[in-house]
This record gives structure tokens, sequence and C-alpha cells, in this order.
């Protein structure tokens, strides 16, 4: 609008993704959840397929990935007139549909593919951002900026409410410029929030102080040691960077077969690894996801691998798993 064109103003994002349960948030999320009942994606929100590697339809070999999501993101602008694409709505990393990882050059592939076509490139770092995967923010992984960022759960780690929008200076000052004397009418009733502003000053002290260091080795420990379980017969896929990680559990390697939805697989993880002593996020397709605090010692990762163990080894002997599992 402030350059112009208000019809450039349709998104894409992409399908897994989860960007919140907001009216707009909602239908930029790709998960049906979300959408039924609340009348969202509006007609304005377009999506182009994951690249979830354990499963994409090309394969596995990352190229090909990669240069399918390209052609799925050029094909779906070209289809709906680049004058009127705005943005690229993406996560570094899907959190919410069980820790999807791109592979290594996708996120700077999606990014320039959308300098090119003059798309704003929009990452979503609520879950990734402030360490969680190893530097401040996951895009820098790939040396990419953003045109513009959204954070939230680590800017404050938790302990007090905040999110934060990030605008790179174009962007700033398009809206600036195109404002004029008048206020941005954009806000809401706790923006700012003295209290959570405080706490997020001090959190990012102690980030700098050596969490994100510690951050960096203890993901290191995590990703190894969970790595060390891909041989158990239940381990379809293990996935992650940093302190962020899943485990897909599969009832035969070869064919890659999901457990079953009426085995209710997150709540039978869920109350397994709870009473072990070991609180994961459960998905409802059978997937373990560890988002550790940055603060774990070397003990305490490894608890958390052992016990990670003991709970497959547990399903293992499960009568309902066992009557599924190939053999
Ligand atoms: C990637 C991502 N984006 C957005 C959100 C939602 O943010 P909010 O609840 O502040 O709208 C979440 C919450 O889990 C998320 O994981």
């Amino acid at each position: 609008h402030s350059k112009g064109q208000p019809n450039k103003d349709q998104y894409i994002s992409v399908e897994q993704g989860y960007h919140g349960s907001t009216s707009a948030g909602a239908g930029l999320t790709a998960l049906p959840a979300f959408h039924d009942g609340f009348g969202v994606p509006f007609n304005w929100q377009h999506k182009i397929p994951s690249h979830y590697l354990y499963r994409n339809p090309v394969g596995s070999d990352p190229a090909a990935v990669i240069a399918a999501s390209v052609a799925a993101l050029r094909a779906k602008v070209a289809e709906l007139g680049q004058e009127r694409v705005a943005a690229f709505y993406v996560e570094p990393i899907q959190g919410s549909s069980g820790v999807l990882v791109p592979p290594k050059g996708w996120i700077k592939a999606m990014r320039d593919t959308c300098a090119e076509l003059d798309i704003l490139f929009i990452a979503d770092e609520v879950i990734t951002g402030f360490g969680r995967t190893g530097p401040m923010f996951a895009c820098e992984e790939e040396g990419i900026v953003p045109d513009m960022m959204t954070t939230a759960k680590g800017l404050t780690s938790g302990y007090s409410p905040m999110g934060a929008v990030f605008l790179s200076d174009h962007v700033y000052q398009t809206i600036a410029e195109g404002a004029g004397p008048k206020a941005v009418g954009h806000g809401f009733t706790y923006s700012a929030h003295p209290v959570s502003a405080v706490v997020a000053l001090e959190v990012l002290k102690l980030y700098e102080g050596g969490l994100f260091e510690n951050g960096i080795k203890m993901g290191d420990r995590l990703q190894k040691g969970l790595a060390g379980l891909s041989d158990h017969p239940l381990v379809g896929d293990v996935r992650g960077r940093g302190m962020l990680a899943a485990i897909e559990l599969v009832t035969d390697k070869d064919k890659k077969t999901p457990v079953p939805a009426e085995l209710q697989a997150a709540t039978r993880l869920f109350d397994r690894a709870w009473d072990n002593g070991l609180i994961i996020r459960a998905f409802p397709q059978g997937v373990f996801g560890f988002a550790p605090p940055l603060c774990c010692t070397a003990d305490e990762i490894d608890a958390i691998v052992d016990r990670t163990k003991q709970v497959l080894d547990l399903t293992l002997e499960d009568p309902e798993i066992r009557a599924v599992l190939r053999g």
C-alpha cells in the first residue's frame, strides 16, 4: 500500500507450516485442525508443498527437494501473477508439524528466489529464534537476512509474554514514508509492555553471557545422542538442529509405515514418556519432539537420550504396537 501497489497482496506459505491461530496466522498455517470452523484460509493465502525430506515425493536427495520447492514457488507465483504476490511466509524449520528440517541450502534458495521475483521473504522464527537451533536466528545458519521476521517464545524465554516483528530497513522506510504524518494504525493493548521488555532484556543478557554457547554444545550432544537411536526398530527418522529435534516412529522402516492413527500415538507416547521422567512434545503421527532449555547440562542431555531409548523399548513391548510391527 505504501508503494502504491495495493493489488500486490497475495501471500504464499508452505504446507504443514504453523503460524499461529489468529485469523491471519491461521490461514497462513497449513494444518487442517486450525482451519476447520474458522473460515480460513482467506482467498489471498496460498500454499506450496513442504520440503518434508523423509517423505518427499521427489525422494530424499537434498538437491532434488530444493529444486522441487523452488519450482513450486515459481509456479505458484506465475499462476497468481508476479505483480500480485506480496510475500512468501516460512518457518526455517517447520515446528508444529513434527520438526521438519529442510535440507541445507533450502532456505537460501527460497530466499534468493523471492529476491529475484520481488517478493518479500518473511521468516517465522517464533520457535527457531534466540539460539534454539544454535545461532541467534536460524536464518543466520545460511547467511540470509529476511525482509521481515516474527519472533516470540525465546525472546523472554517464556518467563513473560512478548512477541516481536523485525522489519528490515527498506520495509520500515517504505512504511514510514508511506504513512507520512499519520500514525501507523497497528498495535495491541500490551504492545511494548514494560515488564515483558525488562524480562526480554535480561534474558538477552543471559543468552549472550554464555547460554547461546552452552546451547550450541548441548545441541550437538543432543543431536549425536538421538542419532545413536536410529537403529532402533521403531525409529524411521531422526532429525533436528541444535536444541530442536524429533524422532519419527514407524512400524516398518523400509516402507516408512506410520503408526496407525487408531493407536493414538500422541497420547500413548506422551504418557509413557511422562511416566518415565521425560517431557516431550508428542505429535499425532507418532513423532517425539524435543526442545530442551539452553541451560541443560551434559548429564541432563544424556538423561533425555537414555530415557528416550527406554520409552522406545517400552513402546516396542506394547502389545498393540507389536501387533502392527512388520513381521
Ligand atoms: C512457528 C510459529 N509461529 C507462530 C506461532 C504462534 O504465535 P502466537 O501464538 O504468538 O500467535 C507459533 C506458536 O507455537 C509457532 O510455533
